[in-house]
């Protein structure tokens, strides 16, 4: 076990920053930038390609100083050799971490119980590019003999937040004469939606599945079953129609898929660390396997710095560290990211699985009850729409909201100075959230007195900035990867499992129970009041 004996609150470094941040918390980014020059320049580094700007942050070298010793002394370097290691750290599930071997080069050795897994890793993505190069060249045939035009995901979660985001991220990249779609949501419409304008003969059902249990992933399974056999009326159509992306072939077989047409993975990727296993084959079928391979070599590039590179010039502990900072010494309770980038639309749905089922906990290791705030809540919308929507609250309501702006320097899709104002308003953003407006430069506008408070914005409200050179399959792989481990640095410093996600679980058992009671004669009474009233109204409406 290498998380500390200490708890989070006696460490001395956290004890340090309490104390600090009582005399910096009203400090302002004014007065930090023009008391030190270069500040724009020295709190920001650059690995990968990527430019991390943190200098619009409440922090001075001090902070940074103070938030470097909590890393150590949480044993923050222990915790990532650990998980590169293959160590179960896991802990509730017993399971070792090791998303990082999805995306580790073919001659690299990450062994789990004695056993090198990155020979497997290599298997199942040359058989998915074989699949994928066979379906995209038209040789794969439907039951009646056409080509795949259509490729439907049916997952949730993990096994359809990192497809549906990677598929809108990389649409650029992605074969424009088929149609990717993603059904998720046990609602009917998804799946009537999805299919109402398809034609069966040219399509593909991808069930992406960790456990091959999930209820609405089973649920809309049977039903695409059933569309196609309506259509294409033979039972023999599955197998040319239906493959499956799953760590359970028994429940795969059992369903009617032949595990020949199964990709697998194993337990130790996470469904929402598994967008670059073989749950990204409806990725792979829409962008092709190189471009795939380049998502991967992204990824691992970060791996690779996460793991060397050291702790104040390591972007993801830097992001994570400041995550931690601003949750339990400024009690903000939310984190916005902000991509000023249309293909990254839904970037900020992604992370929201990614940090909030990772770092939505409570408990520590060791099981004690936390005395601090973990996982902040991580929202978002692409720029500039959201400037037209939230940005007021940002910039003058009265939380203290830390948001990270994404950017890139080129453009996919150059029309005229299209990429000029949007990337205009990044900078600008950044600079009134820090700087804002005093009450004195609105006086000097001629603004009658009246309407001064109005007019005001306090700034010093903090934000970050990456920039990258241009949305490719690889800068993707590196912005997913980075966040990952910003994930992981918080929950080391938090203390807590950040793998498992253990309160889905409950909502699913009640779930159970109530569909049952809703096919029954007579509603429920044991449930409390409210739920036996909303459950009889319920069912006395749908008749
Ligand atoms: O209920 C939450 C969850 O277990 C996620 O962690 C996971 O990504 C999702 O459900 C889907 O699970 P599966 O891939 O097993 O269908």
């Amino acid at each position: 076990m290498t998380a500390p004996a200490t708890p989070l609150t006696q460490l001395p470094a956290w004890k340090a920053l309490e104390a600090h941040h009582k005399a910096i918390a009203f400090q302002h980014l004014r007065h930090l930038f023009a008391e030190d020059p270069a500040r724009g320049t020295r709190f920001a580094v650059e690995a990968e390609g990527i430019y991390l700007d943190y200098s619009k942050h409440r922090i001075t070298d001090e902070t940074l100083k103070l938030l470097l010793q909590l890393a150590d002394q949480s044993n923050l370097r222990a915790r990532i050799d650990a998980m590169f290691r293959g160590d179960k750290i896991n802990i509730t599930e017993d399971r070792a971490v090791l998303h990082i071997a999805l995306r580790a080069p073919k001659g690299a050795v990450i062994n789990v119980d004695g056993k090198n897994v990155v020979p497997e890793v290599h298997e199942v993505l040359d058989r998915m590019a074989a699949f994928s190069n066979r379906v995209r060249g038209g040789e794969w045939k439907g039951h009646t003999g056409k080509p795949i035009r259509n490729v439907i995901n049916i997952g949730i979660g993990g096994s359809d937040l990192g497809p549906v985001m990677a598929y809108e991220a990389l649409r650029h990249y992605s074969r424009r004469d088929m149609t990717f779609r993603f059904v998720s949501n046990v609602d009917g419409t998804d799946f009537a939606e999805a299919t109402r304008d398809l034609d069966a003969e040219e399509t593909l059902f991808i069930i992406s599945s960790k456990t091959f249990t999930t209820l609405e992933t089973m649920t809309n399974a049977h039903t695409a079953r059933q569309w196609a056999l309506a259509k294409l009326g033979d039972e023999k159509a599955i197998a040319k129609h239906f493959v499956a992306v799953s760590t359970n072939g028994a429940e795969v077989t059992k369903f009617g898929i032949d595990t020949a047409n199964m990709f697998g993975f194993w337990d130790w990727v996470g469904g929402r660390y598994s967008m670059d296993s073989a749950i990204g084959l409806s990725t792979m079928l829409a962008i092709g396997p190189d471009n795939f391979h380049q998502l991967l070599a992204g990824f691992h590039a970060i791996d690779d710095h996460f793991r060397t590179a050291p702790f104040e010039q390591n972007l993801p502990v830097l992001m994570g560290l400041l995550t931690v900072w601003y949750t339990d010494f400024f009690d903000a309770q939310t984190v916005a990211v902000l991509p000023y980038d249309q293909y990254l639309k839904r970037f900020p749905a992604y992370l929201q699985q990614l940090t909030m089922e990772s770092n939505g906990k409570h408990v520590t290791l060791s099981g004690a009850r936390v005395n601090y705030e973990t996982g902040p809540i991580f929202w978002g919308e692409p720029g500039t729409n959201g400037q037209h929507s939230f940005y007021q609250l940002i910039h003058q309501g009265t939380r203290l909201i830390p948001a990270d702006f994404i950017g890139f320097s080129k453009t996919l899709n150059p029309l005229g100075n299209h990429h000029d104002l949007l990337m205009a308003n990044v900078f600008a953003q950044t600079e009134a959230l820090a700087f804002g407006k005093t009450a004195e430069q609105v006086q000097a506008e001629g603004t009658p007195d009246w309407l001064v408070p109005h007019r005001v914005f306090e700034g010093n409200r903090p934000s970050s900035t990456l920039l990258l050179n241009e949305l490719t399959p690889e800068s993707l792989g590196k912005l997913v990867a980075l966040y990952e481990h910003s994930v992981f640095t918080q929950g080391a410093i938090w203390q807590i499992d950040s793998f498992d996600q253990w309160g889905v679980e409950l909502g699913k058992v009640l779930a159970k129970k109530i569909i049952g009671e809703l096919a029954a004669k007579n509603s429920p009474t044991d449930h409390d009041s409210s739920t036996n009233t909303l459950i009889a109204r319920y069912r006395k409406q749908r008749g």
